[in-house]
């Protein structure tokens, strides 16, 4: 059986592909998504994919995640700078996180620069649109194959 993997977006990233575009691009999230699966199933991994604007929905799936999935992706949006409640959850699951975001949050204003995700996160990937979220789910595989040979 194929390991899971679950892709979590916050807020506003339903509005993908139509939210300033310029910054985020054009793919929508059923694009985004569509690509994560096709990766995951090159790499084996069944990937389920959802999106929230709900801080406690977020922490919800992720403290659910235990037991059912083997791996993380997360792009929590604008709960990456602020929830500490995210960071608790991820902390909780003791599951390997890839923190994934389509703009270089470094090069951005000063208050995206520091994450709260990235306190639990194995890895981050920032600046590479859409296509990033194919390596999130590469670099999820390479955490359960690293962490298969320990
Ligand atoms: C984002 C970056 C965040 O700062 C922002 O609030 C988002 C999207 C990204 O993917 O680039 O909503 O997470």
């Amino acid at each position: 059986m194929s390991a899971k993997v679950l892709v979590l977006n916050g807020p506003n990233l339903n509005m993908l592909g139509v939210r300033e575009p310029t910054l985020y691009g054009r793919a929508s999230l059923a694009d985004v998504e569509a690509a994560c699966k096709t990766r995951g199933a090159a790499l084996d991994l069944e990937v389920d994919f959802r999106q929230s604007n709900d801080e406690g929905e977020l922490v919800d799936w992720i403290l659910a995640a235990r037991g059912t999935y083997a791996a993380l992706v997360i792009n929590a949006a604008a709960y990456t700078h602020t929830s500490v409640a995210i960071l608790d959850a991820l902390l909780a699951v003791e599951l390997p996180v890839v923190e994934i975001h389509l703009s270089h949050i470094m090069k951005r204003e000063t208050f995206r620069r520091h994450s709260y995700v990235a306190e639990a996160a194995d890895g981050l990937i920032t600046g590479f649109g859409a296509y990033g979220y194919e390596l999130a789910v590469d670099a999820a595989a390479h955490l359960l194959k690293s962490s298969a040979k320990s």
